[in-house]
């Protein structure tokens, strides 16, 4: 399969409703999400907890394409086998989470999963050619994990550019979290990321009895990126 270069919009299903993830999942990939973002928090890697790998493997067949498993958590290796048995498709984990980033994304890639690797904003991108070769997916993080809802953080633009540059012609993907509106995502697509995940700007002002503006909010989000890389 050729290697989807394309703009993708994730949805954070942190800005769901908790009671309802399965049927938020199916709304969502039927109102044209590419992939669906799943925060993992532990109340301690960041100030807040969602869910574990019980909860993932139960969304997974409510979701019929990409689960993209984002990791919030430290110690990350102890759980890489759970969330890899749960039916993840991505798992990424931070470069902050641990010492030892490199053999976490070779566990990752050995139980036959995609690798991505999540960096802070308070974080530099020096490691990342010595890892390159180990990831699928590097995803910039445009606000201080945690929280959805906080405003987009206009520095990292610069560590986009200079991700992009990095990748060339690599199948990886350069994905930015947080803070991901119409606004925000013409700004990330011109320098260079295509994989879009956004929480809020998804689903405000839809349900799943009203998913229609889910629809809308997606194809904004596409449209305000693709305009913005021709
Ligand atoms: C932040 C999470 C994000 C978050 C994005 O810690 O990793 O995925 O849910 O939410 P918005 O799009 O509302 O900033
Ligand atoms: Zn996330």
């Amino acid at each position: 399969m050729t290697f989807d270069r394309r703009i993708k919009i994730a949805p954070s299903i942190l800005a769901a409703d908790f009671a309802n993830f399965g049927a938020e999942c199916t709304a969502i990939e039927a109102q044209g999400a590419d992939w669906v973002h799943v925060d993992v928090m532990d109340g301690h890697f960041v100030p807040n907890l969602t869910f574990g790998p019980a909860m993932c493997a139960a969304l997974r067949p409510h979701i019929k394409g990409v689960m993209d498993v984002h990791l919030m958590i430290a110690p990350v290796d102890p759980y890489i086998d759970a969330f890899a048995a749960a039916g993840a498709d991505f798992i990424t984990v931070h470069i902050e989470a641990g010492p030892h980033i490199h053999r976490t994304l070779q566990a990752i890639r050995s139980k036959g999963k995609k690798a991505g690797l999540a960096i802070n904003p308070g974080t530099g991108i020096d490691a990342v050619p010595q890892l390159l070769d180990l990831i699928d997916v590097i995803c910039v993080m445009t606000v201080n994990p945690g929280f959805g809802g906080q405003g987009f953080i206009h520095s990292q633009l610069e560590k986009i550019r200079a991700l992009r540059q990095l990748i060339g012609d690599r199948p990886v993907h350069l994905e930015v979290d947080g803070g991901v509106t119409v606004e925000t995502a013409p700004l990330v697509a011109a320098a260079g990321a295509d994989a879009l995940v956004a929480g809020s700007a998804v689903f405000k002002g839809g349900s799943v009895d009203n998913p229609m503006p889910y629809g809308a909010n997606i194809t904004a989000l596409r449209k305000a990126a693709e305009a913005a890389v021709g």
